[in-house]
């Protein structure tokens, strides 16, 4: 047998070296590169979806075939009796496909995926591979969820060539694996979790997957920097990547898709976790506001968009003269570059220095906003802090705030604008172009604004 052929994979980015060194040169990570064994893999028929190995062997043609001869009924959709996870896959789990799903430990990725096997158990045939907890444990909590323990098939192995067998066998139509880092494959001598073992065992599970039409979750754990641990091509492996978030201390969880095949991408599903297992929240519009009794200073309401249903958002100031030289400026839930580009904006064309103070930013509830439409907010929330004065009682405001000032228009201000009003909001500061020409939606008092400066007067005047 011919010498295995070795490549160093980051963790981090999945970038290829022929030879180990201490710094990635595509992602420049250090110490994340690990050994792959790429020959052995390839004898094996493995990696064909995952590398360059599987171009390795026989010298007959590819067949070419032309789309249209092509049977659609591979795109059916099952209904996963979870609607805010319907929701987020883009209308239901497509057969065939393969869907990853990352987040802290303890967040729910298990309890999510046993209550939806426990919604469609009668209709789909499934299997619950458990490689971390015992079928004792699996057992107990799927008695705990209330689901019907007559109706659910579970394997605790953590072969990949044994799974599939079992799959092959018992056929089912859902296959969830948790967690893909304890799956290993015979094919390699890597021990199991490490990155090539990872890699393998995906590409082996992907296949069969797109083989049979079987849909397969994977449950993978979540790196101290928030990616999925183990090498970063799986999100290229897979269909979809949903991420589960939510603060801990909070008992509501938000599900998020961060890539998608078969939808849109940036979805929410919000669940509230309870004594039973979790729960949808179908209407989470104003959950992730905090309850004042009085106006606070610091404080900034907000409508996100986020996929395709707008919510109400708390954004936080709390703004505090400097010890340091080089003050603090601390983004949760935001981005940190964006913070420091707002707060220019603010000393160019708002005339407010505030260079010698620290600056913590925080959004309500964990959420993360991936938006611009928070420009506006943000800046009102760090002045209201600045300025130890409290924004008006339900006001809310969004808006993008470019470079020199302008405050630019974000897509479906109508729809964030009346879902603000259905709450009881009565003044918002929008852009101009989202702002519609009767001026308000029921009692809802709406001011256009076109540049920065115009928005600090509208406040002013309220
Ligand atoms: P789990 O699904 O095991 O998380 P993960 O698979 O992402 O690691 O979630 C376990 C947590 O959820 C644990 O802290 C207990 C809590 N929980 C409830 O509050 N209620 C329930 O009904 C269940 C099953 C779990
Ligand atoms: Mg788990």
């Amino acid at each position: 047998m011919a010498k295995a052929k070795l490549a160093y994979v980051c963790s981090q980015c999945g970038g290829e070296h022929s030879k180990w060194q201490g710094q990635c040169a595509e992602c420049g990570a250090w110490n994340t590169l690990t050994e792959f064994v790429v020959e052995q893999a390839s004898r094996a028929g493995g990696a064909a979806s995952a590398g360059r190995a599987g171009y390795a062997g026989s010298g007959d043609a590819a067949q070419v075939t032309r789309l249209s001869s092509i049977g659609m009924e591979c795109g059916s959709r099952i209904a996963t009796g979870i609607g805010e996870l319907d929701r987020v896959l883009g209308g239901g789990l497509m057969t065939g496909s393969v869907v990853l799903i990352g987040g802290d430990p303890g967040i729910g990725k298990s309890t999510l995926l046993l209550q939806m096997l426990g919604a469609i158990a009668g209709r789909t045939p499934s299997l619950y591979v458990t490689g971390e907890e015992s079928l004792a444990q699996v057992a107990e909590r799927a008695h705990r969820l209330g689901l019907d323990l007559d109706r659910l098939d579970a394997l605790a192995d953590t072969s990949v060539e044994r799974i599939l067998a079992q799959a092959a066998t018992s056929k089912p139509e859902v296959l969830i694996i948790d967690s893909i880092q304890t799956i290993w494959t015979e094919t390699l001598g890597a021990a199991p979790g490490s990155v090539s073992q990872v890699r393998e065992s995906a590409a082996r599970l992907v296949r069969f997957a797109k083989e049979r039409g079987t849909s397969v979750f994977l449950v993978g754990h979540v790196t101290k920097e928030g990616g999925i641990a183990g090498p970063r091509v799986l999100e290229h492996m897979v269909d979809a990547v949903l991420y589960f978030e939510g603060e801990s201390g909070s008992r509501f969880r938000i599900l998020r898709a961060f890539k998608n095949r078969f939808g849109a991408v940036n979805e929410l599903g919000v669940f509230a976790m309870s004594e039973r297992g979790l729960k949808e929240v179908p209407n989470p519009s104003a959950i992730f506001l905090s309850s004042h009794a009085t106006p606070t200073p610091g404080s900034a309401v907000m409508v996100t968009r986020e996929g395709t249903r707008p919510l109400l958002v708390e954004v936080q100031a709390l703004v505090d003269d400097s010890p340091l030289s080089n003050p603090r400026r601390v983004a949760l839930g935001l981005e940190q570059n964006r913070l420091a580009m707002l707060l220019a904006v603010l000393h160019r064309h708002g005339g407010t220095a505030i260079h010698d103070q620290d600056v913590f930013v925080n959004v309500v509830g964990g959420i993360r906003i991936q938006e611009t439409a928070a420009d506006l907010p943000v800046l009102l929330a760090v002045l209201s802090s600045f300025r130890d004065r409290a924004l008006p009682e339900k006001l809310l405001a969004f808006g993008e705030i470019g470079l020199s000032g302008e405050i630019r228009p974000v897509p479906n201000g109508e729809e964030r604008l009346r879902e603000a009003a259905s709450h009881g909001f009565r003044h918002a500061i929008v852009p101009k172009a989202n702002a519609p020409r009767q001026g308000r939606i029921g009692e809802l008092n709406i001011i256009g604004v076109h540049r920065l400066a115009d928005a600090l007067s509208a406040w002013a005047e309220l």
